[in-house]
């Protein structure tokens, strides 16, 4: 299941290429489909945007962060649907990060890759305490989230900006420096990670896989998110964006974990779905540029030791 590349790259250079450049299949001078009627409650009510208001202000904020990485995501204006809200691990994270079933003390969730911190929003707004969630990316969109949700004064959470593979999970192989990020592992209650993982092949993902299991902290924990599967396991040639990845099936994706937790000490149980473009709430031509056979693999992995 190795691949032919001779290197491991910690995000890919399609996402930082010219950032004045729109003429890609994955940027849509227009957004509005994505502004579904939870989002626009979320910014009508989180954020107090008036609805009248909210295409012009969506349409700005994805220009800023475009600015910073070109993301099909991005351009395609996709991080409007709502996601973590549609996993059926959901109310059990709301409940653990409230602290419900435990005396009020409140799980951590960490998500990789936030981005805008969305997802985080979604949490803040169905009434998880904010200063119990981490976000982490190798390149702050943080501010353009705050623009984006125009919550200064309430969203608590804590971003670290920082490169995800440089977690050293093995801390007594290491320099023994503790970073901000370092100082992560073992925490988490739950770790987010969307449409990261699926940046990598196989080799890679794992690689990027031991580390989320190292910001873990023991058994009952959740790994949450999704990626782009395929209704086939294999490795691609993604021909537009110029890389190999690793699409998982859910039963690949079960099988990963298993090695993940032989590499590590850890063991996992894995619930992957694989969805369509139309179930994630995506217009499947926005995807046209993808590989045959391509799904998104929603996912709930559990660990078990
Ligand atoms: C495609 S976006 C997905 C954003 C968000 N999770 C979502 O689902 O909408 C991938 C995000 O992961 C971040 N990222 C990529 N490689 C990373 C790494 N090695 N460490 C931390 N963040 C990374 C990118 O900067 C970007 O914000």
């Amino acid at each position: 299941m190795s691949s032919e590349k001779t290197s491991t790259f910690s995000e890919p250079s399609y996402a930082k290429s010219d950032k004045a450049k729109t003429d890609y299949p994955w940027y849509s001078p227009n957004i509005d489909k994505y502004l579904v009627p939870e989002t626009q409650k979320l910014l009508e009510e989180y954020s107090n945007i008036p609805r009248d208001k909210q295409s012009e202000h969506v349409h700005e904020v994805r220009d800023q962060a475009w600015a910073i990485r070109s993301y099909p995501c991005t351009g395609l204006g996709v991080w409007l649907v709502p996601f973590i809200s549609t996993l059926p691990a959901y109310p059990t994270i709301l409940e653990r990060l409230k602290g419900t079933s435990n005396g009020g003390s409140g799980a951590r969730l960490i998500d990789i890759g936030c981005f805008l911190g969305s997802d985080l929003r979604r949490l803040a707004f169905d009434g998880a305490p904010t200063e119990n969630l981490y976000g982490i990316d190798i390149v702050s969109h943080w501010d353009v989230g705050f623009a984006l949700y125009r919550d200064q004064d309430k969203f608590k959470a804590h971003f670290i900006e920082g490169d995800m593979l440089s977690i050293n999970e093995d801390p007594d192989a290491g320099s023994g420096e503790t970073t901000p990020l370092q100082a992560l592992c073992g925490t988490a209650d739950i770790v987010s990670i969307s449409a990261v993982l699926h940046q990598w092949d196989w080799e890679d993902q794992i690689k990027a896989a031991k580390k989320v299991a190292a910001l873990t902290k023991g058994p009952d924990d959740l790994v949450v998110g999704y990626q782009i599967g395929n209704v086939e396991a294999k490795q691609i040639w993604n021909k537009a964006l110029q890389l190999h990845h690793w699409r998982h099936t859910p039963e690949s994706f079960a099988k990963f974990w298993d090695q993940v937790g032989a590499e590590t000490g850890t063991a996992w149980k894995t619930e992957g779905k694989l969805l369509s473009f139309e179930e994630m709430g995506w217009d499947p031509e926005d995807n046209r540029w993808m590989e045959l056979g391509d799904k998104a693999l929603n996912f709930v992995v559990t660990r078990l030791k």
